[in-house]
């Protein structure tokens, strides 16, 4: 009787623990969110003059401006934060597709940019609704890079043969990702080893930091001209 006593007591105060981790993120998302917005507003004020109203400052909408050798271009890409906060794919220090240009959806968002001039060739996102991904990557052409971005979940549109392009691309993840799993990766046609440009985060009920979400992933860094 009194073990179960102390069972019971354990067991309540375990889930408020939980419930209140979960509105602890809910705050947190919230505060990206807003972060996100602030940002779209003050994107042509000096970074001085700008700084978001909310708790922290976490992941702001603007690119991370980085110098590359000029044979190479800057990319940075940050995966969607659970269904609440879209992702980001920028190029050569300019937003391709993110929050702020609204061009941005669940499932795979992805940029597919001319390897030497770096013109932007095509970005959209793919998800059950839209379809068209499997196309979309048969027109890749040799040199051209890719790079791709998760936002609530991306194994939706993963079939085997699309996974298997992904691991032509360079990918050595996409065979593995799962429903809900936190995945960005930059790629290239023509690629002959495997891209360091890739992350993965496991959906695991246990250990994801947004409840039925792992947490966001970013890579970045410079991306040669040539490959
Ligand atoms: C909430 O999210 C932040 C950032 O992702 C993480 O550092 C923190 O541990 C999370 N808090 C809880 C209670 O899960
Ligand atoms: C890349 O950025 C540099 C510096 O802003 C600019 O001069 C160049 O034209 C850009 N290249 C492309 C392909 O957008």
């Amino acid at each position: 009787m009194r073990l179960g006593g102390v069972v019971s007591a354990l067991a309540i105060v375990i889930t408020l623990f939980a419930i209140w981790g979960i509105s602890v993120n809910k705050t947190y998302l919230w505060a990206l969110k807003e972060n996100e917005k602030y940002e779209v507003q003050c994107k042509d004020i000096p970074r001085s003059d700008c700084s978001p109203p909310v708790l922290f400052k976490a992941h702001p909408g603007c690119c991370p401006h980085k110098i590359c050798p000029a044979d190479q271009y800057p990319f940075f890409i940050r995966s969607g934060v659970a269904n609440i906060v879209g992702p980001k794919i920028c190029f050569n220090n300019t937003i391709i597709m993110g929050e702020v240009k609204n061009n941005i959806g669940w499932g795979l968002n992805i940029v597919v940019v001319q390897g030497e001039t770096g013109e932007i060739l095509k970005s959209s996102y793919f998800n059950t609704h839209s379809g068209g991904l499997l196309e979309f990557l048969k027109s890749v052409q040799t040199g051209n890079k890719i790079f791709v971005a998760s936002y609530e979940d991306p194994a939706v549109v993963l079939t085997d043969e699309i996974r298997e392009i992904f691991a032509g691309l360079g990918s050595t993840m996409s065979r593995s990702v799962k429903r809900r799993d936190t995945w960005v990766f930059a790629g290239a046609a023509g690629i002959v080893k495997e891209s360091p440009f890739e992350k993965l985060v496991a959906n695991d009920e246990k250990s994801n930091v947004y409840g039925d979400w792992p947490e966001m992933r970013e890579v970045g860094g410079c991306f040669p001209r040539k490959i």
